[in-house]
């Protein structure tokens, strides 16, 4: 695992360099979701081929931006699905963007995850790593330097809801606005990752990307975004639901599947369970 956890600082150095560069430049290919991919999603997902396959320790990896899993080492026992950079359209405005790792024993699925890291490219580069704990790093002179172990209150202040409101079910709709009648905030970034990671560090509230219309099972992927964060989340004492069922507990049957999903503290979790519980 140390290992992994080195690769990783290491695509973490890279891609904040390749995110540097002035032309992020369109190109004409569609990633598995139908997203048209970035010449620097291209090459993020390069970057941490390229670490990985250093690392004999990692058997298979999985990657948002390719269509098939792909076998590194045969011998190794770590599978590791990731989003090379999640978010990438945000680069052009200059939003927070960031890469997501799942890391899986012996085969993807949620029931095998071991581990889970995103990293944040904001005004800082942050790191989250969670095991056995969830410890945050910060990239400081071309090094990671832990800076405190991260944990939920039971209860936060913040509503980040996902997908067009248009396409929402009515109850999710009144499930929102219960909570922003409570005097919870509005924020929401388009990111994943630093829209989760503000919820986390600022001890709690909700994530929520529901069924819509349009997306009845989602949007987010199960193997690269909902589980490695469903894993953050229950590690520093928060919830991660599909709206009834813990996400930690649900299969997939393709490496790209999708779930509805809710991340949070235990108060706007219990509320989103009582919400859809009956409907
Ligand atoms: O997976 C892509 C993504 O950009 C996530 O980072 C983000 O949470 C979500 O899509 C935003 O989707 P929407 O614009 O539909 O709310």
């Amino acid at each position: 695992m140390d290992a992994i956890f080195e690769a990783i600082q290491k695509t973490a150095k890279r891609i904040k360099t390749a995110i540097d560069i002035k032309d992020i430049g369109y190109s004409q290919q569609e990633n598995s979701s139908g997203e048209t991919q970035l010449q620097l999603d291209i090459k993020c997902d390069m970057i941490i081929e390229e670490e990985f396959s250093k690392i004999s320790s990692i058997h298979t990896i999985a990657s948002e931006e390719k269509e098939k899993e792909m076998l590194l080492h045969k011998d190794g026992k770590y599978f590791i699905a990731y989003d090379p950079l999640d978010g990438s359209s945000l680069v052009d405005v200059n939003l927070s963007v960031g890469s997501i790792f799942g890391i899986y024993e012996n085969s993807f699925g949620a029931k095998n995850m071991v581990a889970s890291c995103y990293v944040v490219f904001g005004p800082r580069v942050e790191m989250v790593f969670a095991h056995n704990k969830v410890k945050m790093y910060l990239l400081q002179n071309d090094e990671f330097e832990f800076v405190k172990e991260v944990r939920l209150n039971e209860k936060g202040k913040l509503n980040a809801p996902g997908g067009t409101q248009q396409n929402w079910k009515p109850y999710h709709k009144e499930m929102v606005d219960s909570l922003f009648a409570e005097g919870y905030r509005l924020r929401y970034s388009g990111g994943m990752v630093p829209d989760l990671h503000q919820i986390l560090l600022k001890g709690g509230g909700l994530f929520s990307y529901p069924a819509t219309s349009d997306k009845p099972d989602g949007k987010l992927r199960k193997l690269f975004e909902v589980f490695p964060f469903a894993f953050v989340y229950k590690k520093a004492g928060g919830e991660a639901i599909d709206g009834k069922n813990d996400l930690m507990e649900l299969e997939h049957n393709h490496i790209h599947d999708t779930s509805p999903c809710f991340f949070g503290s235990k108060y706007e979790i219990d509320k989103v369970k009582e919400v859809y519980g009956r409907n």
